[in-house]
């Protein structure tokens, strides 16, 4: 199997994890990125039997309009049961690196209203060490340089996403080289900066299920 189907195969077992779970009034949160891409498609099958989403991306809530999926504001619901999106790192206790497609403070945002966060993603995903995937940090236009400074004086190396500007109208900044063995201490530390946003150390609320898919088929972890 090649990695879209890995993809595409754990998009498919969260269909199956959540369709006994769904009712008439039940809002899901959906994530970003290629892989939530596989499972907004595969919701569709769905839509008759649950009243909505609220989408981590404007690109995500595109597509699930595009399946006549409506799609609410975050303001106008309250706590929702599940949120669905993938990662671009993940370790064994389900802490993770997102925002590799620059969504990550809503991703943040939608998971922290969310009862259970289900992390689908496909085995290229998975670490010891979270890390090697290059750290996105959102920060406001004119904090760019400022937070770059202070990245580097905790050791990173910052590079600035030229380009890229989040649906919030920031910036992306993604770090290499940052120490990760105490993710938690890491995100709760580019917080405290000034200018920054979010960053995409998903620790203090990380996945509670993890969808991993493999080519022996889907790995459902704890
Ligand atoms: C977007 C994200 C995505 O979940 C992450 O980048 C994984 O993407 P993909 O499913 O395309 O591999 O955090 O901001």
């Amino acid at each position: 199997m090649n990695q879209n189907q890995l993809k595409q195969q754990v998009a498919l077992a969260a269909l199956e994890v959540i369709r006994d779970q769904l009712y008439k009034d039940t809002i899901i949160g959906i994530g970003t990125g290629s892989t939530a891409n596989f499972f907004i498609d595969a919701l569709a099958e769905l839509k008759f039997d649950f009243d909505g989403a609220v989408a981590s991306s404007e690109a995500s809530a595109e597509r699930l309009r595009a399946h006549d999926i409506p799609v609410y504001d975050l303001n106008s619901v309250g706590q929702i049961p599940f949120y669905i999106d993938g990662a671009d790192e993940v370790n064994a206790r389900l802490q993770m690196i997102k925002g590799g497609g620059a969504a990550l403070t809503r991703e943040k945002l939608v998971a922290a209203c969310s009862d259970q966060f289900i992390c689908i993603a496909d085995e290229s995903k998975r670490v010891s060490v979270l890390g090697d995937f290059p750290l996105p940090i959102e920060v406001l236009p004119m904090a760019r340089s400022y937070v770059g400074r202070e990245l580097v004086k905790l050791g990173a190396d910052p590079q600035w996403r030229e380009g890229v500007k989040t649906d919030n109208g920031n910036l992306i900044i993604d770090c290499y080289n940052f120490m990760l063995d105490d993710p938690l201490a890491l995100e709760q530390r580019i917080n405290q900066i000034t200018g920054v946003v979010c960053n995409g150390i998903f620790a203090q609320r990380p996945a509670d299920l993890l969808l991993l898919g493999t080519a022996q088929g889907v790995e459902t972890i704890h």
